[in-house]
């Protein structure tokens, strides 16, 4: 299998690394920079749980090559906040919208990007914003509740 040097920043962070043609970002994430905030789930698309942001877009991390990501930034759940949590992990906590945890990051990724570019969405819009990301336990309930009142801090 061919390698390739690719350049990509992370969570602010330049990376050089040598990747594996058939390499997804997912498994660069994970595997070789250890940021296992971006979740494995199907590893086809149909999840949404590997969710990551690419120049501030919300996409499924296991349906990009980590040759794409040459030269572009990439943002996990790891890299989403500072030292204290941004309005939108604040209102989940607030809401009761996570429970076992393993879809949190990719919720709190794709809502803090539809914020950032829409900072007054319709609820409709919450629901289209997150309908790729499977939930099996809160019912998605609390998580539109929860972006909405995010919303209202803006
Ligand atoms: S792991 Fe990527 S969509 Fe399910
Ligand atoms: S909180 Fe468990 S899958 Fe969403």
């Amino acid at each position: 299998m061919s390698r390739h040097r690719i350049s990509l920043k992370v969570n602010g962070l330049r990376h050089e690394v040598d990747v594996e043609a058939n390499k997804t970002l997912l498994q660069l994430l994970r595997d070789d920079l250890e940021l296992t905030g971006t979740k494995l789930a199907c590893e086809r698309g149909d999840c949404g749980l590997c969710t990551v942001l690419i120049d501030g877009m919300p996409v499924k991390s296991c349906l990009v090559l980590a040759v794409e990501v040459d030269g572009h930034e990439v943002t996990t759940i790891e890299g989403i906040s500072g030292e204290e949590l941004n309005s939108v992990q604040k209102a989940f906590i607030k809401h009761g919208a996570v429970q076992c945890g393993f879809c949190t990051p990719a919720f709190i990724l794709t809502a803090t990007a539809l914020l950032k570019r829409n900072p007054k969405p319709t609820e409709e819009e919450v629901k289209e914003a997150i309908g790729g990301i499977l939930c099996r336990c809160t019912g998605y309930r609390q998580i539109i509740d929860a972006v909405l009142d995010a919303a209202k801090e803006r």
